[in-house]
């Protein structure tokens, strides 16, 4: 008897350009964005609406005014967008974010689980309510993402791409923010084990490790006199990097979300201009 390999081989996740597969490639693929309004989310909304995609965009609701900004900059490229906003700790809003953005956008192709908040702190110092916030956000968050981002794929039958952000600090631990480093650590966890669940639906799922990126999450008072977003913590820390641009991290999702990675999932893309090597 034919024993099943494991693990499974890829399965192609759209047909090929030539035609050679039954299926029809969709006219436009649809990404949902999480924390989109500002910082690393709005990049890549914009780069994947540069890319031909039509865009979802999710924030909390009291971001709704920069996620109307973001919309009206990606309608401007002849992409369309929706907003769907909620709270990506809370099941019923990532379930309605999904279904909603299939009901407006026709489908749900490309999921990316971005949104996230930082906390700079070492561990004496932490509050379990800190340590609950974090991972409720920064994992709970990216699973529920992860978890109906997959269904809904699934029942769409033509693959897809998870991308969920993690980060440097979750390669190698940190004595100055040690409960972020243990949820991007998580997201990585939930990445490679999802990997491996979807392969056999053509659903490719990856996580972005940026170094510092120059977003309203990393500015501390002083950086205008330092010469920029993030390089007060640079400063501080001795951040021997450079401080890198949300476009950096934007272009390599990018590849992640196309067609032709289809190869490539369960890895872990850093993008920190040379810091850590692999
Ligand atoms: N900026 C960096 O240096 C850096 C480095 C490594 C990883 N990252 C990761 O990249 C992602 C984006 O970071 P950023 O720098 O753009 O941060 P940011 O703070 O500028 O933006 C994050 C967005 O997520 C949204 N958000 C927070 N909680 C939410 C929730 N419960 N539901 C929905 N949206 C929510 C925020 O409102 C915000 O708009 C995060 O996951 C972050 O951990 C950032």
């Amino acid at each position: 008897m034919a024993s099943t390999p494991y693990p499974p081989p890829l399965q192609p996740t759209y047909p090929d350009r030539d035609g050679t597969m039954a299926t029809e490639l969709p006219p436009t693929r649809v990404a949902l964005v999480t924390g989109a309004a500002q910082g690393i989310g709005e990049a890549i909304a914009r780069q994947l609406a540069d890319d031909g995609l039509d865009i979802a965009l999710n924030d909390i609701p009291q971001k709704l005014d920069q996620l109307s900004a973001v919309a009206k900059v990606i309608e401007s490229k002849g992409c369309r967008a929706t907003i769907v906003t909620g709270d990506v700790t809370v099941e019923e809003d990532v379930a309605s974010m999904v279904s909603k953005t299939a009901a407006e956008l026709g489908a749900l192709d490309v999921m990316i689980a971005n949104a996230g908040i930082f906390l700079f702190k070492p561990l004496l110092d932490t509050s379990v309510e800190e340590w609950e916030r974090m991972l409720a956000i920064n994992g709970k968050g990216v699973f529920l993402s992860i978890k109906y981002a997959a269904k809904k794929m699934i029942e769409q039958g033509r693959g897809g791409r998870i991308i969920c952000a993690a980060s440097v600090a979750g390669i190698r631990g940190s004595p100055v923010c040690g409960i972020y480093c243990a949820s991007k650590f998580a997201v990585r966890g939930l990445v490679q084990s999802a990997a491996l669940e979807l392969k056999q639906h053509g659903i490719t799922v990856n996580a972005y490790c940026p170094g510092f990126i120059a977003t309203p999450m990393i500015a501390l008072p002083g950086d205008e006199e330092n010469g920029g977003t993030g390089q007060t913590i640079k400063k501080l820390l001795n951040y021997p990097a450079e401080v890198g641009k949300p476009s950096n991290v934007a272009n390599t999702v990018s590849y992640l979300a196309k067609p032709e990675s289809a190869f490539v999932t369960g890895q872990s893309m850093v993008i920190d201009g040379g810091l850590t090597m692999s």
